[in-house]
């Protein structure tokens, strides 16, 4: 039988892929389906109804749970999901105070989350990278985990949205839908006290007179510090608002550490370029965020509004310590660091090498990164501001080390090109998505570097999320 549309199947979940979806297999005459499947856990056995297909692969969504699997566990958060009965159906599935989309794997116990991310990293690097299994139970440690997976983040990104009955709400979006929010009053990937202020602010911006869109809330916070950033982003329209947002941010704010309140402003018309303009309202152009490392030492990074700071403080500090003890630095070398952010991989690694060069698109960023450098007194980095696809040239040639930290989509080919084409001996990837991850360790493997070490380490608890440094070494 053909599989199509609408089609009611009952499957059982083998495992989760990354992006956090079950996969399932279903036979057919023209052969295996695999299905992706939301919200379930492995061993589950459930029904869905097929909702897109395309080649061998399809989509689809529970309408009921048949059998539970062994691993899963009732969520601590009351906005995440929809609930199942006794009969085994879901409940609250359309509730909007539940289903928030902040994260997807609550339902699983931290250590089987960390298992599964272990894993998914495993499968990754050897379907899509090549790796034999054999070298991959030579190359890969543990995956390091966090003692309490809860309250990390420092930062979130809330959006408003108006309601069917013409409301204006602000929270996280609802899982898989993108003109929704959940009107969340807790949460506990950040500091216990946003739950507070979201419902502040569904009282204040819903009263505020304002011709343009309501786009975003962001708030970030110095984990080590206190110090709060936030900013709120519009698109078009006349701002006349900026005195009573001014006022409810710092009432709001009483006796906590805010230094910084910015206001963007996206300028979208058609027929026109699209602009973004940001402007300090209130305190500083930085907040600050304090960073441990196991080696004893501590960092404090500047970081603006746009400029990206790793999400989970405490992690970051076991990341950076990590990819020191595996650049295992004598004091000569030459390192660069691209993709450096506000500078802060190549800051902890200075002090062990003779010269680090970061290189990094976003220009905010790279003022952060160079005041970093003076705030920890670092001397022997410099940055350039530039998209590493048209920066890095041959000169990388002369590096003894080039780390590299690209978002998800991973490196361009280009950039692979000239990282194998180099005399660099030595290279640590640090990412974000073992997909890409695994396709240019393809690349680089096939262009001479042997993969040595794959460590991946939990920055995002709770979530599908899973962050993996990779040292590879040229082969002679
Ligand atoms: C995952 S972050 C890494 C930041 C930094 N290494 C850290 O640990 O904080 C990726 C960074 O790459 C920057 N970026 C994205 N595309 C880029 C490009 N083509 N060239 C240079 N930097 C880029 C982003 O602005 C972002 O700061």
């Amino acid at each position: 039988m053909k599989l199509k549309k609408g089609d009611k199947l009952q499957v059982t979940i083998q495992n989760l892929a990354f992006g956090g979806a079950g996969v399932a297999h279903h036979q057919t005459d023209q052969g295996n389906f695999v299905i992706f499947v939301d919200g379930v856990a492995p061993g589950e056995k459930v029904e869905i109804v097929i909702n897109h297909i395309k080649k061998r692969l399809a989509k689809g969504y529970v309408t009921k749970y048949i059998e539970y699997s062994k691993l899963r566990i009732k969520p601590k958060c009351p906005h995440f999901g929809s609930d199942i009965n006794d009969q085994g159906e879901i409940i609250d599935a359309f509730d909007k105070s539940r289903n928030c989309g902040g994260c997807s794997w609550q339902f699983l116990s931290y250590s089987d989350q960390i298992k599964i991310k272990e894993k998914i990293v495993k499968e990754s690097l050897n379907r899509i990278g090549g790796i034999s299994e054999n070298d991959l139970e030579l190359i890969m440690r543990p995956i390091v985990g966090m003692e309490t997976p809860w309250f990390y983040r420092n930062k979130m990104e809330f959006s408003f949205e108006y309601d069917k009955s013409g409301i204006l709400n602000l929270g996280l979006h609802l899982k898989g839908r993108h003109h929704d929010v959940s009107k969340i009053e807790q949460c506990f990937l950040f500091n216990d006290w946003i739950g507070d202020f979201l419902v502040k602010c569904r009282d204040f911006f819903p009263n505020i007179k304002f011709d343009g869109t309501w786009k975003t809330l962001t708030v970030r916070e110095g984990q080590n510090t206190g110090e709060i950033l936030i900013n709120l982003a519009v698109e078009n329209g006349n701002i006349d608002f900026e005195e009573e947002l001014i006022d409810f941010i710092l009432k709001s704010m009483k006796g906590k550490n805010l230094k910084s309140l910015y206001l963007t402003q996206i300028h979208n018309k058609k027929g026109t370029r699209k602009k973004i303009e940001e402007k300090i309202l209130w305190g500083k152009a930085e907040f600050q965020e304090k960073l441990f490392l196991e080696d004893g030492r501590s960092f404090i990074f500047n970081v603006t509004s746009q400029a990206f700071l790793q999400p989970n403080t405490k992690q970051s500090g076991k990341l950076y310590s990590l990819i020191n003890q595996i650049a295992d630095l004598k004091g000569d070398e030459k390192i660069f660091d691209l993709y450096c952010g506000t500078g802060t991989i190549g800051l902890t690694l200075a002090e062990s090498a003779a010269k680090v060069i970061g290189i990094e698109l976003n220009e905010s960023a790279i003022e952060s990164a160079k005041k970093n450098a003076i705030l920890n007194s670092v001397d022997n980095i410099s940055f350039i501001c530039g998209n590493v696809t048209e920066v890095l040239n041959e000169n990388v040639g002369e590096a003894d080390l080039v780390v590299v930290d690209p978002p998800r989509a991973g490196l361009n080919e280009k950039v692979i090109k000239t990282i194998i084409e180099s005399n660099s001996p030595k290279l640590i990837y640090v990412s974000c998505n073992p997909t890409t991850l695994a396709r240019d360790i393809k690349l680089l493997t096939e262009g001479g570097f042997k993969l040595e070490i794959v460590r991946p380490i939990d920055q995002f608890c709770q979530t599908y999320h899973i962050e993996t440094v990779s040292l590879l070494k040229k082969i002679d």
